[in-house]
């Protein structure tokens, strides 16, 4: 069974709601599923990953969640080797705080791709101000996004 990895960065909890949200649908699809709640690179890259999704919010001005930052710090510092990969981004913010709405998530985005990451589709950006609960647009954006990128294995 192939495996998707969920990598969480979360200050409040909501990425990580996402994350068990959406889990029972990767299952669904045929996938083995892990969430990393406290993600490493080792998490990422020692063992197979066929499948990725990154659900991260923003603190502070645009920032990663805490939780995150060593495993950014990690990929930024270790510079792997990516071009295997294939992921998602659902990126939570609040566009009251202008531009640096879902910075986590957008950097995290682009630091995968600087590593040759490839993703699938567009980046999801949640926005608290019109969305309080998250996985209100996150599960019909996974549903569309692994029948639209024809992820189903099952
Ligand atoms: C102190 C603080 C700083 C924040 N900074 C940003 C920001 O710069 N950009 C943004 O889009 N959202 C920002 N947010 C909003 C959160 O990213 C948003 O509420 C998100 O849904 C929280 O998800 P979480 O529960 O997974 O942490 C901030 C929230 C707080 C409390």
């Amino acid at each position: 069974m192939p495996m998707l990895k969920i990598f969480v960065g979360t200050v409040y909890g909501g990425a990580l709601d996402v994350a068990e949200q959406v889990k029972p649908l990767f299952e669904e699809a045929g996938y083995q599923v892990e969430i990393h709640d406290q993600p490493t690179l080792e998490d990422l890259t020692d063992s197979p990953t066929d499948l990725a999704l990154f659900c991260v919010s923003t603190t502070g001005t645009g920032d990663y969640p805490g939780n995150f930052v060593p495993f950014a710090r990690a990929i930024d510092e270790r510079s792997p080797s990516l071009v295997d990969l294939r992921y998602g981004v659902i990126a939570l913010g609040d566009s009251s705080y202008g531009e640096t709405f879902c910075g986590g998530g957008r950097s995290v985005d682009e630091l995968l791709a600087g590593q040759g990451a490839q993703r699938l589709g567009e980046r999801l950006e949640v926005d608290a101000m019109e969305t309080p609960m998250a996985d209100d647009e996150a599960i019909p954006w996974v549903e569309q996004w692994i029948d639209v990128e024809r992820l189903k294995v099952a």
